[in-house]
């Protein structure tokens, strides 16, 4: 069974739907929430956390209903680490955890030792006596991580929860994921495929309030058609896109290089001879797999054009 099992959420702020009906199974490990911005991932996460009441659905936590009173009592089952922490600014970081720590049933002696273990396993051990309002950005999203950490948990949380931090802080936080993803349930949520991709083994995708694809992140690769990719090196890039465009090609501009999407290996040979025959120059030309991140992307937009995809 499913330790989380989300069914049918809907909620509608005035007359904007930020979920539209989600429904979604998280097993033990890490279970990627991806969507762009505005998908509903956050308005998702909230209803899971009791932040938001949903208009309709249901959360079930280990075939418990989150929204019921027993269902309340599980709450402290789950570690959150928000979107934008909002954390009390007068506070002192480790007065802060220890109180946490109380509230959370420890005695007084444990909340101390747990509030300076948390803020050593977060790095924020030199800060331990700065007020929460002297802290920077990172500093906070780190804070904020500590108290999800306090005591182990069955289910954890996370939207968004490496935006914000430094390269070094980002490896930080995704070897906890992968450790936290080993003995619990993680929900990972994310704008970029690539960023859940090596963590997670099993994936949601929203897209306006609505579930285009969830299920195993290898099954989604060969539901979106890996597919071949052309980079080539060429003069005056987005002249050369635009004469694939219109040739029908899937063509796009990515740094200095033009990515082409084809059907098969000999459909790069014609693209090479086609750009030339217009006189564009081609310095150098590889092919490469699709990248799954692509795969997604390609999802996302087939949903904007309003083609039916997925669930
Ligand atoms: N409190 C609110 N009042 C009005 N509209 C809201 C509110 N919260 C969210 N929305 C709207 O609901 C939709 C979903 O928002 P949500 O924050 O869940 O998206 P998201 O996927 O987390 O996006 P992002 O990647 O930008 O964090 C958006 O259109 C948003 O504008
Ligand atoms: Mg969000």
């Amino acid at each position: 069974m499913a330790v989380l099992e989300v069914r049918g959420l809907r909620k509608r702020y005035g007359r904007v739907v930020a979920v539209d009906g989600v429904s979604f199974n998280a097993g033990k490990g890490v279970h990627g929430l991806v969507g762009p911005n505005g998908a509903g991932k956050t308005t998702t996460l909230k209803s899971i956390v009791g932040l938001v009441v949903p208009d309709a659905g249901k959360v079930l936590f280990n075939g418990e209903d989150l929204l019921s009173p027993r269902g309340w009592r599980l709450r402290g089952e789950i570690g959150y680490v928000a979107e934008v922490p909002v954390l009390p600014n007068d506070c002192v970081a480790v007065e802060l955890l220890e109180e946490l720590a109380l509230i959370e049933g420890l005695d007084k002696l444990s909340a101390r030792r747990e509030a300076r273990r948390v803020l050593e396993e977060v790095g924020l051990d030199r800060l331990a006596d700065r007020r929460v309002k002297g802290l920077s950005k990172g500093e906070r999203k780190r804070l904020y991580f500590a108290q999800a950490l306090l005591r182990p948990r069955s289910l954890y949380v996370l939207d968004e929860p490496f935006s914000g931090l430094d390269p070094e802080a980002v490896a930080w936080a995704r070897s906890l994921v992968s450790q936290l993803g080993r003995g619990a349930t993680v929900l990972l949520s994310s704008h970029l495929l690539r960023e859940v991709e090596e963590l997670a083994e099993s994936v949601t995708i929203i897209y306006g309030g609505r579930v285009l694809y969830s299920g195993a992140l290898e099954e989604l690769a060969r539901m979106a058609g890996r597919g071949i990719v052309a980079e080539l090196s060429v003069d005056r890039l987005e002249e050369a896109a635009r004469l694939l465009r219109e040739e029908g090609y899937v063509a796009e501009t990515s740094g200095s290089r033009l990515v082409v999407r084809l059907g098969s290996r000999e459909d790069a040979a014609r693209v090479v001879s086609l750009l030339s025959s217009r006189g564009f120059m081609v310095y150098e030309s590889r092919l490469r797999g699709r990248s799954l991140e692509e795969a997604y992307l390609e999802l996302i937009a087939r949903a904007a054009r309003g083609e039916k995809v997925g669930a």
